[in-house]
């Protein structure tokens, strides 16, 4: 794992979203893993005036998202469809077609996990995931204790996740207890992982993900055993990580 340090959030940001934007352009055919969350919202408002002011285009991109709350329609404000339309989608000049969700509406949901899982597959596979990681060391929405092998599948929310995504919500009453999440095998089957980790709240995940063990019990820890992930992370985070 390659781990860039970053002097802060925009710092972070602007330092992924130049990545990314290189990649796009190296191929603009790329076929993107994006997360949601806070981490990432400051890469796509780089994305976004970058697209603005230099015209990198996304005509040719097509995105896979980790995640969907289940029971929610992708009108709903809280959707994971809603948030990358808002910050990301709906201000680039990405076709609709080429943009993919899990669809957590969806009436069979053990056939969407299958139907995701093939998409990505008949895509040729993710060229570059973002990532973002729970405090708890989740990736997508899978929580410690997720097996190595999962595939898209549905998940239980821990209630440190539900927790920390309440100030999406206002309530923690109205954040779902399930989502669909691409599995672990799925993330690490892409050919690039960008993971990327702000803050003190993440600095006890980012010590175990360098540090520690790689267990089923602290899902990032899988990243390890990948041979091309990029983190990166700022001073906050780090702090106190001994980088080996
Ligand atoms: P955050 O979430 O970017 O909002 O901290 C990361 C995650 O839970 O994967």
């Amino acid at each position: 794992m390659r781990i860039i340090q970053a002097n802060d959030y925009d710092h972070l940001s602007e330092l992924a979203a130049n990545y990314l934007i290189d990649k796009i352009q190296t191929n603009p055919a790329i076929v993107l893993g994006l997360a949601t969350g806070g981490t990432p919202l400051g890469t796509y408002k780089r994305l976004i005036k970058d697209h603005e002011l230099y015209g990198t285009t996304y005509k040719n991109v097509t995105t896979y998202n980790l995640d969907e709350y289940v029971g929610f329609l992708p009108e709903n404000p809280n959707s994971y469809h809603a948030f990358m339309y808002d910050n990301l989608f709906e201000k680039v000049d990405i076709s609709t077609e080429n943009v993919h969700l899990p669809n957590g509406s969806a009436v069979d949901l053990v056939e969407e996990c299958k139907d995701y899982e093939a998409r990505i597959e008949g895509a040729g596979g993710i060229d570059v995931q973002l990532l973002g990681m729970g405090s708890n060391g989740h990736i997508g929405f899978n929580e410690p204790g997720t097996s190595f092998q999962s595939t898209t599948q549905i998940v239980e929310l821990a209630p440190s996740t539900r927790e920390a995504n309440a100030r999406f919500f206002g309530d923690i009453r109205e954040v779902p207890n399930q989502a669909i999440t691409m599995g672990i095998a799925t993330i690490m089957k892409s050919k690039e992982i960008l993971l990327l980790v702000s803050g003190e709240s993440k600095n006890e995940a980012m010590r175990k993900l360098v540090e520690g063990e790689v267990d089923e019990s602290f899902p990032a820890s899988v990243l390890n055993n990948h041979s091309h992930v990029t983190i990166i992370a700022d001073k906050k985070a780090l702090s106190g990580v001994t980088l080996r």
